[in-house]
């Protein structure tokens, strides 16, 4: 695991927006992992700069995201289809009919995960998942548990994300479920960039990285990984 600090959220988001391109330079039909919330936003804008000035092209790419609320409608601003198209698939040129997003209103959840993870695995796998971290060390939505669930699994969230994400729910209650990618969803993918900012993720960054590695902190499960870069600013990374 390599640890990449930066004074700020703007020079980590620089520097993981250009591992991103890198592997996109290499490989022009890369599958890339993306996710959402505050975490990844910047590296949405570098990624939309480094496009329109002509340094990477996302036409061959094919994107899965890692999750999605269970009940909205995919043009709901809050949903994260809609958070996608608005961050960055509307500013570039990917296809997107090669964006994935579970379907959080599909009338076989289950199935819809089923087939969720099999869509995955015929792309190839994922050459680059992109990852945020919750205040209590959740990725993707695979909150803090007893055991790890495995692959793209229907979630329960807990009080703490609901209190953590329901700031962005105004015109509605905010979901109590979600469709997410598992723990073992993620960790296939062949290289795992994870980025957090600020002194609430500062705390699950010190015990994701030195605690012990156990599903009740989920991110610390990707100390298992060969190859993962996280990249902090001075205040997440303020106890490592
Ligand atoms: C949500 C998402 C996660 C994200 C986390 C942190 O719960 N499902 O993928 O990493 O929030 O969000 P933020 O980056 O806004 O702190």
């Amino acid at each position: 695991m390599k640890i990449i600090r930066s004074a700020t959220h703007f020079g980590s988001s620089k520097k993981a927006s250009l591992e991103i391109c890198r592997q996109v330079l290499i490989k022009k039909d890369s599958v890339l992992g993306f996710a959402t919330g505050s975490s990844p936003m910047e590296i949405y804008k570098y990624l939309i700069q480094y496009y329109k000035e002509g340094l990477v092209t996302f036409k061959q790419v094919t994107a899965f995201n890692l999750d999605e609320y269970v009940g909205i409608e995919k043009t709901h601003p809050n949903s994260y289809a809609y958070f996608m198209k608005d961050n960055l698939f509307s500013h570039i040129d990917i296809d997107i009919n090669k964006c994935n997003i579970e379907n959080g209103l599909a009338d076989d959840l289950e199935q819809e995960c089923e087939n969720y993870e099999k869509a995955i695995d015929s792309a190839g796998g994922i050459d680059l998942q992109i990852l945020g971290i919750g205040t209590n060390g959740h990725i993707g939505f695979n909150e803090p548990s007893d055991k790890i669930s495995a692959k793209t699994h229907i979630v329960k969230l807990t009080q703490s994300t609901i209190d953590s994400n329901s700031k962005y729910f105004s015109d509605m209650q905010m979901p109590t479920k979600a469709i997410t990618m598992g723990i073992a969803s993620i960790m296939k993918a062949k290289k795992i960039i994870l980025i957090a900012s600020g002194k609430e993720k500062a705390q699950a960054i010190h015990e994701s990285l030195y605690g012990e590695i156990t599903p009740k902190m989920p991110a610390s499960i990707l100390r298992l990984h060969p190859d993962v870069s996280v990249y902090v600013d001075d205040e997440a990374g303020k106890f490592i």
